[in-house]
């Protein structure tokens, strides 16, 4: 069913990121007025696929490809504006010109987060994430600290100088202190190149909370794009295995300024199976021979560094609480066709800790690296055809349907959404 008009729908990822939420968003997004990303950085990478043609977004959200909606940053968004600008050109050499808007009060990705990214990771060993060293966790930490940037700041050349200094001192006290090697940071050239990108963005910049709620209030579709996924949310994921913002649809209101009482869809992207870039334990991840094939078969390389992704079955302890914590009104399951032509499918169903039977994720550390996956053996279904995309839902295998059922009862909440390949029409609504 498309958006109705006038209404909010928020697109999040109800797994490890990667799951196709750049496709779903762009599905929607011939039906919006405004698209928009609220949390997260250029640690992102949404794919979209129209007629052949793939396009990978960090910062711009994936509505950029239809004419109509305005693509809006939210001030929970951190910005690398080099990345910001790279992408503008990117799109426009494929003949794509955002009609972008940039909050005044998004915090700025500085040279010096990405060499603390780095050094945080080598000092962190085993509990580092494996972060994307795109700045996100330090440019977060100044953000709290109340010591970061904000793109506003860009317009006020004495406003800037005076936060820069303060923000570069501590920054490069903080590196000397932790990091062995040298670093090569020059105060002048930074406060000039960001000033610099700072115009060239400046037509951009501006009070995107005011304009949405008066878009809201003028009958306009919205729609949110979420990055990253529910065991990334930094308080409700795998801690510390998670990134730096909270992932899930709540976060629509301190990263736009958008109530959540006006929220009316909350679309959780699931993919068939499992994949995660970065550290930390998964439960339900496969090795081997079985992992090459299904990495592979599914193209499971990461959308932003090209990190092989680890790969797993499906895990709906995950999914269940992306249900509870999100609110989903409706899951969009993803890569079915990637599991086509498979015997047999195990899905988790839940966790063993100890010889205890656990159905949610627990809080503890110690509990999670000790958690095997129970299993649950559904069988496999073989090709789906183009007839079966015309012909709609029905027309799927009936073992495809029976694994969709599976997980409706398992984690309490309707399919709505299936996607069979990664182009535009290759989705079904159910
Ligand atoms: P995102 O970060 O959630 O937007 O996901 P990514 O774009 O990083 O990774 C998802 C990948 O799966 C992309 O390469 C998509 O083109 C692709 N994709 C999305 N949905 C489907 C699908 O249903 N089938 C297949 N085969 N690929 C899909
Ligand atoms: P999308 O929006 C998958 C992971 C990193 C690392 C952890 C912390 O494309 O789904 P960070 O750079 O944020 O400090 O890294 O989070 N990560 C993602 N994994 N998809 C993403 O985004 C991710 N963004 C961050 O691999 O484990
Ligand atoms: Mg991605």
């Amino acid at each position: 069913m498309p958006l109705d008009q006038g209404t909010i729908t928020v697109i999040v990822g109800a797994q490890w990121g990667d799951e196709g939420k750049g496709k779903i968003t762009d599905f929607f997004s011939g039906d919006s007025d405004y698209v928009v990303r609220y949390h997260g950085g250029n640690n992102a990478g949404h794919t979209v696929i129209v007629n052949g043609d793939t396009y990978k977004l960090h910062l711009i959200p994936s509505g950029v490809l239809y004419p109509t909606p305005i693509s809006i940053i939210g001030n929970g968004v951190v910005i690398d504006p080099k990345a910001l600008l790279d992408e503008v050109s990117y799109l426009k050499t494929k003949g794509v010109t955002p009609n972008l808007l940039i909050s005044d009060r998004a915090h700025i990705i500085m040279p010096y987060h990405k060499m603390l990214d780095l050094a945080l990771t080598n000092h962190q060993q085993s509990l580092a994430a494996g972060s994307t060293k795109r700045g996100i966790a330090p440019v977060y930490g100044d953000k709290m600290f109340r010591n970061g940037i904000r793109m506003v700041d860009l317009l006020e050349p004495n406003i800037f100088h005076e936060k820069l200094n303060k923000s570069f001192i501590f920054a490069t006290n903080l590196l000397s202190a932790i990091s062995s090697s040298d670093f090569d940071l020059d105060f002048d050239s930074v406060y000039n190149d960001y000033l610099k990108m700072g115009k060239l963005l400046s037509p951009y910049i501006s009070d995107i909370s005011l304009e949405l709620y008066n878009a809201y209030n003028n009958n306009k579709t919205i729609l949110f794009e979420g990055a990253q996924g529910i065991s990334l949310d930094v308080d409700h994921g795998v801690y510390p295995y998670t990134t730096s913002s909270n992932t899930i649809a709540g976060s629509i209101s301190t990263g736009t300024g958008v109530s959540y009482r006006d929220i009316h869809r909350i679309i959780g992207v699931t993919k068939a199976y499992l994949s995660r870039v970065g550290e930390g334990p998964l439960p339900s991840e496969v090795h081997g021979e079985e992992a090459i094939q299904l990495r592979e078969k599914g193209g499971e390389y990461g959308t932003t560094t090209g990190r092989p992704r680890r790969v797993g079955w499906l895990d709906l302890v995950q999914v269940r609480q992306a249900v509870r914590v999100n609110g989903l009104t409706e899951i969009a399951l993803t890569k079915l066709d990637i599991l086509s032509n498979t015997k047999e499918l195990s899905v988790c169903t839940e966790y063993d800790i100890n010889g205890v039977k656990e159905s949610e994720i627990p809080a503890s550390l110690h509990k999670f690296r000790s958690a095997k996956p129970i299993y649950k053996q559904l069988p496999g279904w073989g090709d789906i055809t183009s007839s079966m995309l015309k012909d709609g839902y029905d027309s799927l295998p009936n073992e495809l349907k029976s694994y969709v059922q599976f997980i409706e009862n398992q984690v309490n909440c309707k399919v709505s959404i299936i996607s069979v390949g990664p182009e535009r029409h290759q989705t079904i609504i159910r």
